[in-house]
């Protein structure tokens, strides 16, 4: 690991120790490896790989207030401290840019190898069980509920709509976490996804048999 990435790494532990919303650092170091892994078999740079996925929820807009494009630049700013190379903390700053979900009729491919490898690390840790767990932490913490059976999910047509958003977490499900398996770029992360995506399925049905069980 250059040294460069040591002391990203440290400043990134530092700001999400205390995070309860499903991005603690935690979170962060599972996309880490898991790029880390993806980049193994898929090749890209691997430097550039890991500063953008530990910056890639740096001034994420669920947790800054709602700024909806700020932590490319905060990541930009970090790196220049530094003295990082200028071309590749561009490449840095487009995948911190890029790499969220915006909703189900937004489109967020992002085009270079580094950039499909940190999406596809974050996206996989948005599903299977740790992305059940992750978006009940998340609703809890946003004081959404847990399911409301009448309330129907949105397929949504901007960032902004999807952004400001206020469901239940069920209808996450449906507006975000389901899609994501169609949405990997690499071989490798399809692979993974593929049983993650059947988990999530499995736990819903297992979800709507509970609550729709007749007791005697
Ligand atoms: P992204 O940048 O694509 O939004 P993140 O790495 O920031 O991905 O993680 C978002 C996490 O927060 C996911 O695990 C997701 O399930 C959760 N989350 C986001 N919005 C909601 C929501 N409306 N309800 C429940 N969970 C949510
Ligand atoms: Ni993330």
């Amino acid at each position: 690991m250059s040294s460069t990435v040591e002391i990203i790494k440290s400043k990134v532990t530092a700001i999400f120790a205390h995070d309860t919303t499903g991005h603690d650092w935690f979170h962060i170091e599972r996309v880490l490896k898991m790029a880390e892994y993806l980049q193994s078999k898929e090749g890209g740079d691997l430097e550039i790989i890991q500063l953008a996925a530990l910056l890639h929820d740096i001034s994420d807009h669920k947790m800054n207030g709602g700024k909806l494009n700020a932590g490319g630049q905060v990541a930009l700013e970090l790196l220049s401290d530094l003295n990082y190379d200028s071309a590749k903390s561009q490449l840095v700053k487009e995948i911190v840019d890029g790499v969220s979900y915006k909703g189900a009729h937004v489109q967020d491919a992002l085009k270079t190898l580094e950039g499909k490898i940190v999406q596809d690390a974050d996206r996989l840790d948005a599903i299977g069980a740790i992305g059940v767990a992750r978006a009940f932490a998340y609703g809890g913490s946003k004081n959404r509920p847990m399911y409301i059976p009448n309330l129907t999910p949105t397929m949504h047509a901007s960032f902004e709509e999807y952004a400001s958003s206020k469901s239940h977490t069920i209808n996450h499900f449906y507006e975000k976490l389901l899609l994501l398996e169609a949405r990997l770029h690499t071989e490798t992360a399809k692979q993974i996804g593929k049983e993650r995506h059947t988990f999530m399925e499995q736990f819903l049905e297992q979800f709507y048999n509970e609550w729709n069980s007749k007791l005697n």
